[in-house]
């Protein structure tokens, strides 16, 4: 929420009372109304009413203004990717809106038709402008952006395995530590063909002299509002479990919006995206040595979580046999399950009893 679009709520709140004062004195009215004296009177009967009245319409009137801002942003910036979609892919949208409400700080986007291309999911997330108490709480709390994201699920097989990210050098760590695919398979590394502001965090310098050239140009032009730009065959968040086919490779975007009179500025990053979809197919694959090491790569990574997999079911299983115990003994008469506890004393007085002696 704008700090000006909170205080013009606020003073028309404040002139409610005012408004409401002014219609008791009407000469219509005053017949029927109560007659008060001045104002301080009108404040003691009434001053809760008035109170109330003036936040429930500072509600309304800020999810009306909030609401508003929100939409028009979202689809000012969803106009200015438009063209980019309709010239590659066959489907924008979903039942007939190209863009889907999901909440007033919350926009969907959803593309399908194109060679290489599974879906796209794309989110428009706003600040929640159109909620005072939320948006008084994100003030106080973390300060949440307007931001846009999409996510391309890419077909197997048409390009080399790999990770692979262009990101902020001030965010870069957080970023790459949020996501499970970057941490465990990329390092950091300067690139000459990125702005300034950027950095790479790759996992094989020739999957960079692949992806980069095909991004670095439009990446640049709008650094300033990129958050990640990420190509990526393995998921975002560590799997529990061991994997029984390949995950969906993908490619994921996401940048901060400007506000809707610039919203032409993110257009590059979105070129980049696009670029990629014909771009990675044609040109994305790696020597046999690098795709060795690369698979090397995942194996471990698979390794280790078989390894937590196991430990989980372990746990699991001890913790039904301890239940089942429990279980057992509740069935028992109460001089059994007497018998049990003075045994399980015993048992931990001796254990006890050992580890001082050991101390000594
Ligand atoms: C895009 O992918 C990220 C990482 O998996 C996920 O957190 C996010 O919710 C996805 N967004 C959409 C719009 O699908």
């Amino acid at each position: 929420m704008s700090r000006g679009v909170l205080i013009f709520s606020l003073i028309v709140a404040s002139a409610m009372p005012a408004v409401v004062l002014a219609d008791i004195t009407l000469e219509s009215i005053l017949p029927l109304a109560p007659y008060f004296e001045s104002f301080q009177e009108v404040q003691e009967r009434y001053g809760y009413e008035l109170m109330y009245l003036g936040m429930i319409f500072l509600m309304l009137v800020t999810h009306w203004i909030g609401k508003r801002h929100n939409e028009i942003l979202a689809k000012t910036t969803m106009a200015v990717m438009l063209p980019l979609f309709r010239a590659n892919f066959a489907r924008v949208g979903d039942n007939g809106a190209e863009l889907a409400i999901d909440a007033p700080h919350e926009y969907i986007i959803y593309l399908t038709g194109r060679r290489h291309v599974a879906t796209v999911h794309g989110l428009i997330k706003m600040k929640p402008r159109q909620d005072i108490i939320r948006t008084l709480f994100t003030l106080f709390s973390n300060p949440v952006q307007d931001t846009c994201t999409l996510n391309v699920t890419m077909n197997p097989d048409v390009y080399s395995d790999g990770v692979f990210a262009v990101v902020p050098k001030s965010t870069g760590t957080a970023v790459r530590n949020r996501f499970y695919d970057l941490s465990t398979f990329t390092k950091a590394s300067n690139q000459q063909a990125l702005d300034a502001s950027l950095i790479t965090l790759t996992e094989s310098n020739e999957l960079t002299e692949a992806i980069l050239p095909l991004v670095s140009e439009k990446l640049n032009q709008a650094a300033t509002w990129l958050d990640y730009f990420i190509v990526s065959d393995q998921p975002t968040h560590k799997p529990n479990t061991v994997p029984t086919e390949p995950y969906a490779k993908r490619i994921s975007l996401s940048f901060r919006l400007p506000d809707a009179k610039n919203a032409r500025e993110i257009v590059p990053l979105v070129e980049a995206l696009t670029a990629c979809l014909d771009g990675l197919a044609r040109d994305c694959h790696v020597s046999t040595v690098i795709k060795a090491k690369i698979s090397k790569a995942r194996d471990e990574a698979v390794k280790e979580i078989g390894k937590k997999e196991q430990a989980e079911r372990a746990r699991e299983i001890e913790e039904k046999r301890f239940r089942e115990k429990r279980e057992q003994e509740k069935n028992l008469s109460p001089e059994a399950q007497r018998k049990i506890a003075a045994k399980e004393e015993r048992r931990a007085l001796k254990k006890r009893q050992r580890t001082v002696t050991k101390k000594a």
